[in-house]
């Protein structure tokens, strides 16, 4: 897959951005791009959900090479962990070592409305796959970049945009949450719910890399309101809150090119 891929691309991506639900666009502002479809790539796998077209799109972001990945696998798909964190692996092989991780999440508190972009401070693995126990709150830079953050918010600040910080509850999914369930991600210290993402930080903690997570609150998470909750809901305030979305990644990746080698 490595070698495929380096015969297509001219420059080596340092940074890499992987894309959740609605937020597909934001490989068109990358510069002189080569997109190469998943499908592509033999052994790759292929992406099914709605909101995701499975393409990588290589190119620049101000002057630092990317690689932008618009469509990612989930555990409810069917996919098992080796397949859910392969993207990170083959990262790491094509020498990335900035990886940031975008997701449509629930939001567990009231004060964090739909529509809020909410960096990762900490995550909670919510799927009882590894234990029967409550889990605890992951904090620290191997898993949550503290230079990636502080990047981050300093192009929040730039671009004025209001961002908040958090911790993201990883469940398994594919149905969304119980009220009685958010009540508990809430008291464990969750801020977030979603599906995805926890797999791919600590797959990239492990290996090295330097890990920045952030949620697009797309929706209050079940019981926060009477609400009902879609995914056609998820699809269109990622969709809204795009363009926010975009500029916040994109000053993020251009203050990266110069010292973060
Ligand atoms: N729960 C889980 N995953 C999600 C949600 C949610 O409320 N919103 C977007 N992805």
């Amino acid at each position: 897959m490595v070698e495929y891929v380096n015969s297509l691309i001219d420059v080596s991506p340092r940074t890499a951005v992987v894309l959740g639900s609605g937020l597909g666009h934001f490989s068109e502002y990358v510069e002189n791009q080569t997109s190469i479809p998943y499908a592509h790539i033999a052994g790759y796998p292929l992406s099914g959900v709605e909101g995701h077209s499975g393409e990588f799109v290589f190119g620049e972001l101000g002057s630092e090479p990317v690689v932008v990945a618009s469509g990612r696998f989930h555990m409810y798909e069917g996919y098992d962990l080796e397949t859910v964190t392969l993207p990170v692996r083959f990262f790491h092989q094509l020498k990335v070592n900035n990886l940031i991780i975008t997701n449509s999440a629930g939001s567990v508190r009231r004060r964090l409305e739909p529509g809020t972009l909410m960096m990762l401070n900490g995550h909670l693995d919510c799927t009882f796959r590894e234990s029967s126990k409550m889990p605890d709150v992951v904090r620290g830079g191997e898993y949550h970049s503290s230079e990636l953050l502080d990047r981050a918010r300093a192009a929040a600040r730039a671009e004025g945009i209001e961002t908040a910080e958090g911790v993201y509850a990883w469940t398994l999914g594919p149905s969304y949450e119980t009220p009685a369930e958010i009540e508990k991600i809430h008291e464990l210290g969750g801020d977030a719910v979603g599906m995805s993402t926890v797999p791919e930080i600590r797959a990239a903690g492990k290996l090295g890399m330097r890990v920045l997570g952030i949620s697009c609150l797309t929706n209050y998470a079940a019981g926060i309101t009477d609400e009902p909750l879609t995914h056609e809901d998820v699809i269109s305030v990622a969709n809204r809150v795009s363009d926010k979305f975009t500029r916040l990644l994109k000053g993020t990746i251009e203050s990266i090119s110069s010292d973060l080698a």
